[in-house]
């Protein structure tokens, strides 16, 4: 355990020697490359649907703004502050104390998520690569309408329960990521979401497009857009405070290990309050181009929920649209791009973690973080098929890792998080991370200080009172 000093004023300018963002657009690249994922684009819309469309829509923005953005700027002046891994950043901000176990936590939390998130990623490349060969859609044409659903059902249930063929598609997916993440920080990870979240927007703008001009459009995006405030409920409130952690990658690392990489010049409300608003409006887009879509195909809104919305829907919509394989290439290139940009940064907190605790190099660190995955994401994979029948309380592994993490494990590591930055930090920590040492100025800061001690705490509780 290496105990740094750091001094009270934790100047941001401490430097690790290690290795910076080179540019400002890919600071932004890279955060927003993180946030946008499985979460805003494909758990948004059955979320959405679920706790009553624009209500919830509503709700969620509101979340981001009062939450979202003061707790991301708290994780990331701890990352930036600490210039470390998740672990270390905390080691440096106090040391000798225990608040290194949240780090610890945050890494673990970490680690399960991206276990259970590659698989999931593996459809969707399964998905491409089927889209593209038109296997996906083969035979489709002469299917009545009305069948069209439970053909797609049952392809996906045999693709999904079939062992071999998604976890060739998670495995690939595991070794795109190490690709990227060998190359290091400037060379892996910034680059790669400099090419890509330009990609991500374009692909969502020409969807949008689409989905404004189908017949029909303006019920769906009435639903979206109109608020029926009677839905708004302490359960609703809840799952839109869970989405705002989830779809903003707060609370587990991540955001410490990425802010470990930005320049002392970074300005942090500036980029928090970019990534926060372009998130929320890839979530629109999303709801923009879903509700639209299922409305004017005239399908079931219930069939958003779960894996059905992505492997079930869209593909039956796309089998019925004119030029319908063309625009299904292009949706599973979106959703993988989103994936992996997502699951570089999930993986980036252990790489990092191994990297700077054990004093490894990113290629042998990769290793050792990444393979255990095939072991790891192979069991997750495997729990739709062969290994169905193992629980653990009563859930199977996927579901188990997903329900234990993302209502348990992020809502706590993210509580004790905010409380330490707005309790236990060197005094000032946080005020000159968000002034970059006093040279400028934030005029909101009593307000975001204020949500960081008091409110956010709060609402965490609240959200992991909910889960229980
Ligand atoms: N923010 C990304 C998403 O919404 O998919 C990735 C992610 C990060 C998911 C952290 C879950 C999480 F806890």
């Amino acid at each position: 355990m290496s105990k740094n000093k750091i001094s009270s004023s934790s100047a941001p300018n401490v430097s690790g020697g290690g290795t910076l963002f080179r540019t400002k657009a890919g600071v932004i690249a890279a955060t927003l490359g993180s946030a946008v994922g499985l979460g805003s684009i494909w758990r948004f819309p059955a979320e959405a649907q679920a706790n009553g469309g624009g209500a919830f829509l509503l709700l969620y923005m509101a979340c981001v703004l009062v939450l979202g953005i003061p707790v991301m700027l708290a994780e990331t002046s701890l990352g930036r502050g600490g210039r470390a891994d998740a672990v270390g950043s905390y080691m440096k901000l106090a040391p000798g104390h225990h608040w290194w176990i949240a780090g610890a936590l945050g890494v673990l939390a970490s680690y399960l998520i991206i276990s259970f998130y590659m698989v999931v990623a593996g459809w969707t490349l399964q998905y491409l690569w089927d889209s593209i060969t038109g296997a996906l859609y083969a035979g489709a044409d002469g299917t009545p309408v009305l069948a069209l659903e439970s053909t797609f059902h049952h392809r996906m249930e045999q693709y999904i329960g079939s062992d071999i063929a998604p976890l060739i598609s998670t495995f690939i997916m595991i070794a795109l990521n190490m690709g990227v993440l060998m190359m290091g920080v400037q060379k892996g990870i910034e680059r790669a979401s400099n090419i890509m979240m330009p990609l991500l927007f374009v692909l969502l703008l020409l969807f949008s497009i689409y989905a404004l001009t189908l017949p029909g459009a303006a019920e769906g995006l009435e639903f979206f857009f109109r608020p029926d405030f009677s839905k708004i409920t302490w359960s609703v409130a809840a799952n839109a405070l869970g989405q705002t952690f989830f779809s903003l990658s707060l609370g587990i690392g991540i955001l410490i290990t990425y802010a470990s990489y930005y320049p002392s010049s970074t300005n942090l409300v500036s980029t928090s309050a970019t990534v926060s608003a372009l998130t929320t409006f890839v979530a629109v887009m999303m709801g923009v181009i879903i509700f639209p879509t299922v409305f004017s195909f005239n399908l079931d809104l219930s069939q958003l929920r779960g894996t059905t919305l992505v492997f079930v829907t869209l593909p039956e919509v796309f089998s019925q649209m004119p030029g319908g394989r063309w625009w299904s290439i292009l949706f599973f290139v979106l959703l993988l791009v989103a994936a992996l940009t997502s699951t570089i940064s999930l993986s980036e907190v252990s790489i990092l973690f191994v990297q700077k605790r054990f004093h490894k190099s990113r290629v042998v660190s990769t290793l050792i973080m990444m393979c255990p995955l095939f072991v790891f994401s192979a069991l997750c994979s495997l729990s739709f098929g062969s290994l169905s029948d193992l629980k653990l309380f009563g859930l199977t592994i996927f579901n188990f890792l997903d329900t234990f993490t993302t209502n348990w494990l992020l809502p706590i590591c993210a509580l004790v998080m905010v409380i330490f930055t707005g309790w236990f930090a060197p005094r000032g920590t946080f005020r000159s991370q968000l002034t970059n040492g006093g040279t400028i100025a934030v005029r909101l800061y009593p307000v975001v200080s204020f949500i960081v001690r008091w409110v956010a705490p709060l609402l965490i509780l609240v959200i992991l009172a909910t889960s229980i």
